[in-house]
């Protein structure tokens, strides 16, 4: 039997990704690769419609790509590409743009999150239809599944919508894409503010781990991660948000359930613990970075292995392409 196709793109929006893109995202894309069809996207035309500097952008792209090989998707079994490498993803997105209504646009709840920090009247009209982009990556591939979290429910809510619309009006031509629940994906809070979560936002660099960073600094700031005033290692989100934080990070990379853990910890002080987190997260972190300086180091080789993924990605989009083409009468 096929394969399931799951579709999933990642914003280039940072000089490298977080622990929290790692645990949260990335690495089930890794082992997603085994039970899908994967298709996945670094979407760098996503990542534009906030403002950002052409070699910023262009750097972002390329360390992004690196990364998600580095982790240990494989070009042989996901496709793994920049979405501006395709063209039709805005080609696609233009078609469903004129389907989709102003009202409906406008009930996006992220539109009005992610404006608010300028005012919705700067904001590009890029960000107000950045969920119709979305929906024609996914569309483009006939993706039967998007791992969603409920931040993204909505949008596909949308892609499903328009799929169908388009599919009423001109002809059964796009697949109904599935919400994808990831088990248990964990938020991972920011070290230095256990109520927030782990962003590339966050207020304070010390509060957030790289991917890329080196060992010597991450440690410091594992070592000086905020924690409660006791001296238990115990998991409690409500009172020990900070340990609770520690205790999933180092379960997520070691496998050890967090009882276990806990158990391990009994009658020792934060200090033994924190260190055991930082020695985890430099064990999973440093061939990573190795990686991926590495590919960033070898242009023709990351430029070979984009072009798998893009080959791949191409030879669909361009068939449905072809056939949006001749329904719509273009
Ligand atoms: P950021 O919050 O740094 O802006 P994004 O919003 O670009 O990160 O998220 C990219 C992916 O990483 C999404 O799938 C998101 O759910 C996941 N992710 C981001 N931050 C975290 C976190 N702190 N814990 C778990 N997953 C996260
Ligand atoms: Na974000």
């Amino acid at each position: 039997m096929a394969k399931p196709r799951v579709l999933s793109g990642i914003q280039p929006t940072a000089d490298s990704f977080h622990l929290g893109n790692y645990l949260g995202a990335i690495r089930q894309w890794v082992t997603m690769q085994e039970t899908h069809d994967a298709f996945y996207c670094v979407v760098d035309l996503h990542a534009i419609t906030i403002p950002v500097e052409a070699a910023t952008l262009r750097h972002r792209s390329r360390v992004a790509a690196a990364q998600l090989f580095a982790v240990g998707l494989d070009p042989e079994r996901a496709t793994v590409f920049v979405q501006s490498h395709i063209r039709e993803h805005t080609e696609l997105a233009w078609v469903l743009n004129c389907l989709t209504g102003m009202g409906e646009a406008g009930r996006m709840t992220q539109f009005k999150d992610k404006s608010a920090k300028f005012g919705e009247s700067a904001a590009s009209v890029g960000l107000f239809t950045y969920p119709i982009l979305q929906a024609a990556d996914i569309l483009l591939y006939h993706a039967e599944s998007v791992p969603v979290g409920a931040d993204q429910k909505q949008h596909l809510e949308l892609t499903r919508d328009l799929a169908q619309r388009f599919n009423h009006r001109f002809g059964d031509t796009f697949t109904l894409p599935q919400p994808h629940i990831v088990k248990s994906v964990e938020k991972i809070t920011d070290l230095q503010d256990p109520a927030a979560k782990m962003s590339k936002s966050s207020s304070s660099p010390q509060g957030i781990i790289d991917v890329l960073e080196q060992p010597g600094p991450m440690r410091k700031k594992i070592m000086r991660a905020v924690t409660d005033t006791g001296t238990e290692v115990a998991f409690d989100e409500e009172n020990k948000p900070g340990i609770s934080n520690l205790l999933r990070i180092q379960s997520a990379l070691s496998g050890t359930p967090i009882p276990d853990l806990v158990a391990r910890y009994e009658g020792q002080g934060y200090g033994t613990f924190k260190k055991d987190v930082a020695e985890v997260v430099a064990d999973t972190l440093t061939p990573i970075r190795e990686r991926t300086e590495k590919l960033l180091a070898d242009e023709g080789e990351l430029d070979r292995l984009l072009a798998i993924g893009a080959g791949r990605a191409r030879a669909v989009a361009q068939q449905t392409m072809a056939q949006v083409r001749e329904r719509v009468g273009f």
